[in-house]
């Protein structure tokens, strides 16, 4: 089976784990060992951000970005909910209520003017999501939180790489938020990491990353265990050098996927517009007019013949059995996209002569 994502583990990261292993430290107190320090200053330089928080994970990431933005019952936060679950779960977590917006069919990302039309007197924060590596259009979703007083926090989870308007993804959120869990563009396992300009916010979150503590046993807020091992830390640092290569890799791979599926007319293919640059984390195709069942026997189909294709997302949020509870949504974009798409292994470990391959038996299962 090729697989619809793959962690490019080489020997460097199983030498940086035993470096650590030899070294005795492998965790810190307050979650910041020199490992973790490393790995921040590093990815935060990549990012072009002041500060960086390494933690256990992506959606830990979310978590602490929600709480330290104070969001609490009662409030609102706009988000997709075309998404991966936990865009929404930190919200819900925080006892705030999320509401989901429709998506713009092109891009899949969440749409600027439905954005403002949801906003309320309880908004508090807008989530934006780079879906599949491609960066939300940042820009008006600025301008409507400015006009309203709203934070933004972006989920970049997918989006290691991807750059918007010249600069690296994450320029015009407040705080921003990445994923290293295995099937990442850059994986140290499981792992998150957020980034920020913003220092008053930073240091809370560092806080309360580990307890709400500043020193040891004195927690002067509430907060959680979320520090990042120093083992991750250090196959971090390995996957950050070498994610310039990996996203080479996947431009490369997407390139031929589009050469290779241009001519059928019935795919919408993944574009990328002018002023974004996509990360690539999935290469996500459209059956323009299925209505799912069709969908879902290309993807069975693809399967039978060694090809992981996977559908991100199949049940958006609002559909989620637990989710109902936030309301009754009209989202036919969302609904739509959720029936059409289907993703194709676009990953490094994938050959040319692979995606020749799977380019090949998309068009012969289209007929
Ligand atoms: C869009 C999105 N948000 C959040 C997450 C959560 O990240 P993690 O799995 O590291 O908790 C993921 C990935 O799994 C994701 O794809």
């Amino acid at each position: 089976m090729i697989p619809i994502n793959a962690p490019q583990i080489g020997e460097e990261e199983i030498e940086a784990v035993v470096k650590v292993l030899k070294s005795g430290i492998i965790t810190h107190a307050l979650g910041a060992g020199p490992m973790v320090t490393k790995f921040e200053s590093a990815f935060a330089k990549f990012v072009n951000a002041k500060h960086a928080i390494a933690v256990n994970t992506g959606t830990a990431a979310l978590h602490l970005a929600i709480a330290g933005a104070g969001i609490k019952r009662g409030d609102e936060v706009i988000l997709p909910s075309f998404t991966f679950v936990a865009t929404a779960e930190v919200v819900a977590i925080a006892g705030a209520k999320p509401v989901f917006v429709d998506i713009d069919p092109e891009t899949y990302n969440i749409s600027p003017e439905k954005v403002e039309k949801a906003v309320t007197k309880k908004t508090k924060a807008i989530m934006p999501v780079d879906l599949y590596g491609l960066p939300a259009d940042m820009q008006p979703i600025k301008e409507i939180a400015d006009k309203y007083g709203l934070i933004i926090i972006e989920d970049a989870a997918q989006a290691h790489g991807a750059r918007y308007k010249g600069k690296p993804v994450g320029t015009f959120a407040d705080v921003v938020c990445w994923s290293f869990y295995a099937s990442k563009n850059m994986t140290t396992g499981e792992g998150g990491m957020i980034t920020t300009n913003n220092d008053e916010l930073a240091e809370k979150m560092r806080f309360m990353r580990s307890h709400g503590e500043k020193e040891k046993y004195k927690s002067l807020m509430l907060g959680h265990n979320y520090h990042m091992p120093e083992i991750q830390a250090a196959i971090g640092c390995v996957q950050l050098k070498k994610l310039p290569k990996f996203l080479a890799k996947r431009r490369e791979n997407a390139k031929k996927s589009t050469t290779k599926l241009r001519e059928a007319k019935s795919l919408q293919l993944p574009k990328e517009l002018k002023g974004y640059k996509h990360s690539w984390y999935l290469y996500t195709i459209r059956l323009k007019g299925a209505k799912g069942k069709k969908r879902d026997k290309i993807v069975e189909a693809l399967r039978q013949k060694g090809i992981g294709a996977e559908v991100y997302y199949a049940t958006p949020i609002h559909r989620m059995p637990y989710y109902k509870k936030f309301g009754k949504y009209r989202l036919p974009e969302t609904e739509k996209a959720s029936k059409q798409v289907l993703s194709l292994p676009v990953h490094p470990g994938v050959t040319a002569k692979q995606i020749d391959f799977i380019g090949e038996t998309v068009l012969s299962l289209l007929g």
